[in-house]
């Protein structure tokens, strides 16, 4: 809902429990104004008027205060916008009009000046933000000599998206060196903490919190793909708690290089701008008529501490951001552990019997089964089955797993080439390389450059005929290796190929969905390296890390909810001792568990499991499938944080509450608190489906419900259900 005063410079726009706030002085400034609780119109009026400070030579009163920094005139923050026109770099804007359009409206106003949808230049790069959900979106049109910028805003529930078009409406070209996607302000508060999610391969997504200090604190990728070194969220607060308290999130919707820098200014004020690229060395050139659209940066605010900004996080995934959200993801085999690159088809074939027998509802053979690939050096980019493994394709592989009742799907790094392939051979300039440099090869490969229309064509055929040459339900697809050397010999503007790259694979995609709207998509990244609201859109489920560990996965499990929810975090069991990382021991029941906090899947050589362990595993399987569509669609609470002792999961959906409960280690025989349970009726009564037991909501949140749990890595399931 947007909400405008008489004269048209001061918009508030509101979700159910908060506002958003923006005015633009008589001097074209675009000031923010507030982003917090729900206010009424009047109470933004009354911030607007008023005055800003004067100035002073060495400080500007913009700075802190401007909705989005432009670069020039008197401003000393870091530009969200810098451009270069000729031998003019900076912006002067205008303000030309604004208008909201109902969801979904391409560009409602008619007033002809361009800007908004359309662009027909890579719309829609940001993700984000799909359909659904009624909702206005306002957007601010300012010219600066024919360059023209729209800010774009759009309530979806409490999360605002925010994102940018810059359109070149002059005789001239213009270089964009930098476009952020939002700047985000806070209030005026002391004591601000950030909260960021960073790792490595194999560590992803784990939780620190440090208060801020004077200065910029940047986080992102220069390496071509989200990274697994930060996923692109941030939160900030003063003093909150997991349930209580003020939060500011923000998540960028972007699958390439990116930056997020959060500035406390000399008196204290704290801006949060982020977008597309590392650098402000150049991201496009815009010739005239040419116009960037940003991806989104979505923003949140909540009183109701971390958990309750994951709540709202997870809801607006759910809603808006995830193909199909409402539809449970199924129960994988992924035969990656197991079998490594030496598959054969009936190898995969008897794993495909075990996972059929203990419950597997999606079989997917992993890297190998294609070209000269039995080892990490060769076959990448030749997408055709291995005639030796696969001598009548993978049809007859796809067909004995459906007969078994499960679904099929296959591995697939299309945007990789090993040197020693047919692809290579046939287009070595098909690659990113700098000229005269030797090309970087890192796990023996190299990167296709997406950006070339001829690639973009040649991976679409191919991917189309292999989707089509056999029944494939679900593809998960791997990127292995950062950007090293991203040049492109020959063409004017190189550096455009960071940008285009990813907007060509968001755009293939999007191609193979609508031409095989069955087919499932999982993005992975060597484990969790793209994770982020743009691929999110376009995939169903992502791979979380390459680290299956079930003990290290609580913590990364723990700080990938923070923004995003279980629907979409892949998890497998898989055997002990730990084969991928550390060799730790561990009960089936607690990997079980561990996994079963997101879309479960199972990754172990099922061919070396006893009769036994199947037939425990089929029991988890299925008590999984009775959870799945709690764990999949509730609400989600985090109890206790994994540090060491006892930490839980719980899990809300109408009537049903599942808790998930692990212990690490029990120390001096000391007895393992009982767990406090959140979001239930204090005035209700909830059976326990273990026990049998009845307990009072009232008791359950206050004084909570004894887990059972003894000694080293043990794990339980709790289910309860409203009487
Ligand atoms: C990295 C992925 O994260 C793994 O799960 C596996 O698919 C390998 N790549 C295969 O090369």
């Amino acid at each position: 809902m947007v909400d405008i005063s008489e004269d048209g410079r001061t918009w508030l726009l509101s979700g159910p429990s908060s506002s958003y706030a923006l005015h633009l002085t008589g001097a074209d400034e675009l000031l923010h104004l507030h982003w917090g609780p729900r206010i009424a119109l009047a109470d933004a009026e009354a911030l607007a008027a008023s005055p800003l400070p004067g100035y002073w030579p060495f400080e500007s009163p913009l700075d802190g205060r401007e909705e989005y920094p432009v670069e020039g005139g008197p401003r000393f923050v870091r530009p969200a916008l810098s451009v270069r026109t000729g031998e003019r770099r900076g912006t002067e804007w205008r303000f030309v009009s604004y208008d909201t359009a109902a969801d979904g409206d391409g560009d409602g106003d008619g007033d002809g000046d361009g800007g908004g949808d359309g662009d027909g230049d890579g719309d829609g790069d940001g993700g984000g933000g799909r359909g659904g959900g009624a909702g206005a979106e306002l957007r601010l049109r300012f010219d600066d000599d024919g360059v023209g910028i729209t800010l774009h805003y759009r309530m979806r529930g409490d999360v605002v998206e925010r994102r940018v078009t810059v359109e070149n409406g002059g005789p001239a070209r213009v270089e964009l060196l930098r476009a952020d996607a939002a700047t985000w302000t806070l209030p005026d508060r002391e004591g601000w903490r950030l909260s960021q999610l960073h790792g490595r391969w194999a560590a992803e997504s784990r939780l620190t919190t440090a208060p801020l200090t004077y200065g910029e604190k940047v986080i992102g990728s220069r390496r071509g793909h989200t990274g697994h070194q930060h996923l692109p969220w941030v939160a900030l607060d003063t003093d909150a708690t997991e349930e209580r308290g003020d939060v500011y999130g923000c998540a960028l919707g972007w699958s390439g290089s990116w930056r997020i820098a959060v500035a406390q200014l000399p008196d204290g004020r704290v801006q949060i701008t982020g977008g597309a690229g590392h650098d402000d060395s150049g991201l496009l050139l815009l010739e005239p008529g040419e116009s960037y659209t940003t991806p989104v940066f979505a923003g949140l605010w909540t009183d109701g501490g971390f958990g309750g900004a994951s709540r709202t996080w997870h809801a607006y995934q759910r809603t808006h951001v995830i193909p199909d959200a409402e539809r449970d993801r199924p129960v994988l085999f992924n035969s990656w552990e197991a079998t490594n690159f030496d598959i054969s088809e009936e190898q995969q074939a008897a794993l495909a019997r075990r996972a059929a027998d203990i419950g597997v509802e999606l079989f997917v053979v992993d890297d190998g089964w294609f070209g000269a690939r039995t080892s990490d050096r060769a076959g990448l980019g030749d997408w055709t089955p291995n005639p030796d493994r696969f001598p009548h394709g993978l049809k007859p592989l796809a067909d004995r797993v459906h007969g078994l009742g499960m679904r099929f799907g296959i591995w697939v790094e299309p945007e990789m080439v090993n040197p020693d392939s047919a692809l290579y051979r046939a287009h070595p300039d098909w690659v990113q390389y700098q000229p005269g440099r030797k090309r970087t090869q890192l796990r023996h490969q190299l990167v296709l450059n997406l950006a070339r229309e001829d690639v973009q064509e040649h991976l679409l055929g191919r991917l189309d005929t292999l989707l089509s040459s056999a029944p494939i339900d679900y593809v998960k697809w791997d990127f292995n290796r950062c950007f090293t050397d991203a040049g492109w010999p020959g063409e004017p503007y190189p550096q455009r190929l960071w940008v285009d790259h990813v907007r060509a694979l968001y755009d293939l995609l999007d191609r193979l969905r609508a031409a095989h709207p069955h087919v499932a998509f999982e993005s992975c990244s060597g484990g969790g390296g793209r994770i982020d609201l743009g691929v999110m859109s376009r995939t169903d489920e992502v791979w979380t890390s390459d680290n299956t560990d079930p003990l290290d996965r609580l913590a990364i499990q723990h700080g990938f909810t923070q923004i995003h929810p279980a629907r979409v975090m892949a998890a497998w069991v898989t055997d002990s001792p730990n084969t991928q990382l550390n060799g730790r021991v561990s009960s089936l029941r607690f990997r079980f568990v561990s996994a079963m906090a997101g879309v479960l899947g199972i990754g172990g050589d099922l061919t070396r499991w006893t009769g036994e362990e199947l037939a425990e595993a089929r029991r988890w399987v299925e008590l999984y499938k009775e959870i799945r569509p709690v764990v999949q669609r509730g609400d989600l609470y985090r109890l206790r944080p994994p540090a060491g002792g006892l930490s839980a999961v719980q899990y809300v959906l109408d009537e049903e509450t599942v808790v998930l409960a692990w212990l690490q280690a029990q120390s001096y025989g000391e007895p393992v608190p009982a767990v406090r349970l959140r979001g239930v009726d204090p005035t209700a009564s909830y059976e326990c489906r273990e026990t049998g037991e009845t307990h009072r909501g009232a008791v359950l949140l206050h004084h909570g419900v004894r887990t059972g749990l003894r000694g080293d890595l043990d794990a339980t399931v709790i289910r309860l259900r409203r009487m």
